[in-house]
Formats: C-alpha cells, sequence, structure tokens
C-alpha cells in the first residue's frame, strides 16, 4: 500500500514540477496583458530565432505585436521593448532600477563572472570607475600612434599585392581575413602593449569567433533547463577551450608587463589595471577578466562593422566617390591624418553612423528589472528580465524611411535633430553604454580613411550581391567579403 502512495506522490511532484516549469511559463504574459507570438513547450521561441535568425524576428514582432511584446526563451520570459521613450527611461532616467545587463546563459566562467560585461550593482560601479579614464581624450591619442601603425601595415600590404606584375593594378581581396588579422593586432597592441605576431596562428582568432558564434546553441541548451545550463555549458563545441586560449593570451601579455619597469610601462589598458591594482581596488582575476572582455568585445565588434562598411561603400559608388573627396580636402595624405582631422570628417561621420544602423553589432541590449517600477503605463516587476531590439529599430519604417537603404544622409545634423535619440542605439545607452564607443569609432575611421587615401574599392566577381548575415551573440557577415582595390595615385 506505501508503496502506491509513495508512487503517486512521486508521479503528482513530477507533474507538479512539469506544470510549474513548463507549462505556467506559456501563461505569463497573459496574465500581464503583454501580446506575445506563440511559444512552444519547453523551448518557448528559441526555435523561431533557430529557424529565421533573432534579428528578423525582432522586425517581424515589432510588427506584429507592437512597441511592447514578450518571447520565451525557453521558460525564462523577456519583455521587448522598442518605444523611444520607454528606452529612455530604461537606459537612463530611471537606470537605478535596471542597473544590471541580463544573461541568457549563466555561464559561470571566471573571465566572465569578473568582467565589467557580466558585473553587477556595486561591483560593476567600482570598475567602471576605474575603466574609464583609459577612454579619455588624450588615452585616444595615444592610441591612434597604434591604430595608424596597424591600418599603415595593412595598407602598405596592399601595395604590396598590387605591385606584382600579374595583378596590372587592381587585386581583389578577401577583406574578412585582412580585417581580422589587422583589427586582433591593433587591439592586442592597443590593450596589452602585444606587438609580438601571436595572430601568425589564427588561434586566437578562432578562439573568439568560437566564444561569439557557438552561444546559439549554449541558449538552445539553457532553454531545456536553466537548472542545467552550467553542465550543459560544457558540452557547447569548443567554448571552455577557446576561452583558455584567451586567458592564456591575457596572462602572457600580464606577466610580460610585469617584469618591466613600472616607471617605464606603456600608459594603456594594462597598464590602468595594474596600477589600479596596487592600490588595492582589483584583484588579480579581475585584471584579467576585463582585459579579456576588452579583447572579446573590441575585436568582433570592430572587425565586423568593418567588413560592413566596406561592403556598404563599395557597393555604393557615389557615396565612395562623396567620401573620397570629403578625404581629398580634410586629409590628403598619411601626415595629415591627426586626432583632430578625424574627429572632424563630417560625412565619413555619417557614413560609418548608417552602417551601424544597418548593422549594429550586437542586435539587443538587455537589462534585469531590479525594483518594481511602472513605465509608460507597464508594469515592470522586480526579476523580470528587458530586452530593447536594437536591430528592429534600427530598421523600423517609422523611425526610417526605406529602412533598408544605406543612405548616410539621415545623419546629417539636420535630420538627427528631428529624430528622437533614442532609435539609434549601435552602442547602448545610459551609464551602462559602450565604454569603448570613441576608440571603436576611431578606429574604424582610420582604417577607411588611410585605405581611401590611396585606393578604390570596386566590385568584383567574387563580391556578394547581398550579404547575409548571422545574429547570435553578435551580428556578422555569413561569408567572406572579396573586393577589388584599384590604386588611385
Ligand atoms: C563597433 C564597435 C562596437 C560596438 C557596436 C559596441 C557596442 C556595444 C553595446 C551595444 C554595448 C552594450 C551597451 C548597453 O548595454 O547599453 C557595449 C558594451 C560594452 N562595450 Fe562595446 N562596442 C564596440 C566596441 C567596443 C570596444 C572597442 C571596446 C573596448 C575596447 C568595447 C567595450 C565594451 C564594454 C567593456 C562594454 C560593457 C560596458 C558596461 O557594462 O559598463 N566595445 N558595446
Amino acid at each position: 500500500m506505501w508503496q502506491i502512495v509513495l508512487l503517486s506522490a512521486i508521479v503528482g511532484l513530477i507533474i507538479y514540477m512539469f506544470y510549474t516549469h513548463y507549462i505556467l511559463p506559456l501563461y505569463h504574459f497573459k496574465s500581464k496583458d503583454i501580446p506575445h507570438p506563440k511559444a512552444k513547450i519547453v523551448f518557448g521561441n528559441v526555435l523561431d530565432d533557430w529557424y529565421h535568425g533573432s534579428h528578423v524576428n525582432q522586425i517581424r514582432n515589432i510588427q506584429n505585436f507592437g512597441r511592447v511584446y514578450g518571447t520565451l526563451i525557453g521558460t525564462v520570459p523577456i519583455i521587448w521593448i522598442s518605444d523611444p521613450d520607454m528606452i529612455k527611461e530604461i537606459t537612463t532616467k530611471k537606470f537605478h532600477c535596471f542597473v544590471n545587463r541580463h544573461q541568457d546563459i549563466p555561464l559561470t566562467i571566471d573571465v566572465l563572472c569578473y568582467g565589467i560585461v557580466i558585473a553587477r550593482d556595486e561591483r560593476w560601479k567600482r570598475i567602471r570607475r576605474i575603466l574609464s579614464p583609459t577612454f579619455s581624450t588624450s588615452k585616444l591619442k595615444q592610441a591612434l600612434v597604434v591604430i595608424n601603425d596597424t591600418s599603415q601595415q595593412v595598407v602598405d600590404n596592399l601595395i604590396h599585392s598590387l605591385s606584382s606584375e600579374e595583378c596590372h593594378q587592381t587585386q581583389a581581396i578577401n577583406y574578412t581575413k585582412m580585417y581580422t588579422t589587422a583589427i586582433l593586432k591593433s587591439t592586442l597592441a592597443n590593450s596589452f602593449g602585444v606587438y609580438s605576431d601571436i595572430t601568425r596562428d589564427g588561434k586566437l582568432g578562432k578562439a573568439i569567433h568560437t566564444i561569439f558564434h557557438n552561444q546559439g546553441s549554449a541558449v538552445m541548451l539553457a532553454s531545456i533547463s536553466p537548472f542545467l545550463t552550467k553542465y550543459f555549458a560544457k558540452l557547447i563545441p569548443g567554448t571552455f577551450e577557446a576561452f583558455n586560449v584567451l586567458d592564456d593570451t591575457v596572462k602572457q601579455a600580464i606577466r610580460a608587463r610585469r617584469k618591466e619597469n613600472p616607471s617605464n610601462r606603456r600608459k594603456d589598458l594594462l597598464n590602468l589595471l595594474l596600477e589600479s591594482q596596487d592600490s588595492e581596488t582589483l584583484s588579480e582575476k579581475e585584471i584579467s577578466a576585463q582585459a579579456t572582455t576588452f579583447l572579446l568585445g573590441g575585436y568582433e565588434s570592430t572587425r565586423n562593422t568593418l567588413i560592413f562598411a566596406t561592403y556598404l561603400i563599395t557597393t555604393h559608388p557615389e557615396i565612395q566617390q562623396k567620401l573620397i573627396d570629403e578625404i581629398d580636402s580634410y586629409s590628403p595624405d598619411q601626415e595629415s591624418l591627426t586626432y583632430d582631422v578625424i574627429s572632424k570628417l563630417p560625412y565619413l561621420d555619417m557614413v560609418v553612423s548608417e552602417v551601424l544602423r544597418l548593422y549594429p553589432s550586437f542586435p539587443e541590449i538587455s537589462r534585469d528589472v531590479e525594483q518594481d517600477v511602472t513605465i509608460a503605463g507597464v508594469k515592470l516587476c522586480k526579476g523580470d528580465a528587458i530586452k530593447i531590439p536594437v536591430y528592429g529599430i534600427h530598421r523600423d519604417s517609422e523611425f526610417w524611411p526605406n529602412p533598408e537603404k544605406f543612405l548616410p544622409e539621415r545623419f546629417s545634423a539636420e535630420s538627427t535633430q528631428k529624430r528622437h535619440n533614442c532609435c539609434y542605439l549601435p552602442f547602448g545607452l545610459g551609464p551602462r553604454s559602450c565604454i569603448g564607443l570613441r576608440l571603436a569609432l576611431f578606429t574604424i575611421k582610420v582604417f577607411l580613411v588611410k585605405q581611401l587615401q590611396q585606393f578604390e574599392f570596386k566590385v568584383c566577381e567574387q563580391t556578394v550581391t547581398s550579404l547575409e548575415i548571422e545574429a547570435k551573440a553578435s551580428l556578422s557577415p555569413l561569408s567572406d567579403l572579396f573586393v577589388q582595390i584599384v590604386k588611385r595615385k
């Protein structure tokens, strides 16, 4: 008899757990009166993203469900908000209620947990305060020297490949490959003063690629059961090895720097981190974590934006010509390319802004709700997760007429003034926005100007007619970009 009672209790418990864990979340948004696409049991809406791409779904969902809608990542409810006034409240005005970023996959890797991107509350505030001076104008001016060197190497290599007889002053270049190496070198040199060719075997670039691109499977596994994520995460192909490669690189750079006389050290990111440790504000783990974060965050996004920019400039010759005319009048040669000149070029700024509108490296921004709060009549509760569909907003015809078109003029001072400033968010907004914004824009601009001083980009046979993209942890091109370069003078 007691066996039957025990069995019934176990079965009852399993049914109850299944019901609360997998069935109840399906009704979460109904009870809150938030519109939402139909979700599947266990997976929620993850399979839609898997099939169609999360960036494509952002556009569809905004069209079908409006400026506030819900989706389930497995069993975890996410509230998506694309109303500019609400975004301003969340990212800026009521920042104290939304200090922390939401994590879809609670990975327990030190380099992530101790890094600024994942750090929460007081720890985040302390780290941000320590890191902020790295991106001051004077630090950026120092960075220009390194960016100039690495971009000059790119130009020299291109000139070299053109000067070989068989090319007849034109050459099809694999820009994906080229930017991968160049931006990795620039990031390593700028952040850690590492100039040795540790990028040669391609291990580091591959490791970073793995981390960004295997995330889809992690989300899929996490959706089955968030409790088991940390065990599943170990099964994601290559991810842990990739983090080890990164960790080794960073630790190697730290060891090398510590051997140097402190008074002779370069005043770069690594130095700032080590100095802050001297006053016991950053632990050893935190130092490695910030260094790794900068390598991860800075490299992938800058590289991808340069690939997208090169693709768009190549396929829009009239825009390219306008850009070349501007460059010729402000900075016709290497010597004239100073920090002040780069900061001034108005059309270049419009072009890069428009590239980032069409292809924002991070297609969504997330926040956790830290306390109950009502925004524009929508009640948000402590523990809710919020996402801002950056890609969807950037391609919303209400804010951007003809959203698929590459039109840098959208960013003229006049047009910008007429637009709500919260419908353009490639670097996020508010106190938690991208700390590397100016460094990233600067790097992208220097690489473009240096090349356009010397060459024109032209479509060649291998250039894809439409650039396919995928949105995982970052938005990236699916195939390699080939462009023909032609010497200008
Ligand atoms: C085109 C290049 C880049 C883009 C599009 C980009 C975009 C972003 C976005 C959207 C965020 C989240 C903002 C938010 O939640 O409101 C972010 C955060 C961050 N980015 Fe960037 N980023 C770029 C380059 C860089 C570079 C070069 C670095 C550093 C060297 C960097 C370091 C960071 C860090 C540390 C954070 C976290 C900030 C915090 O939590 O306080 N990023 N970035």
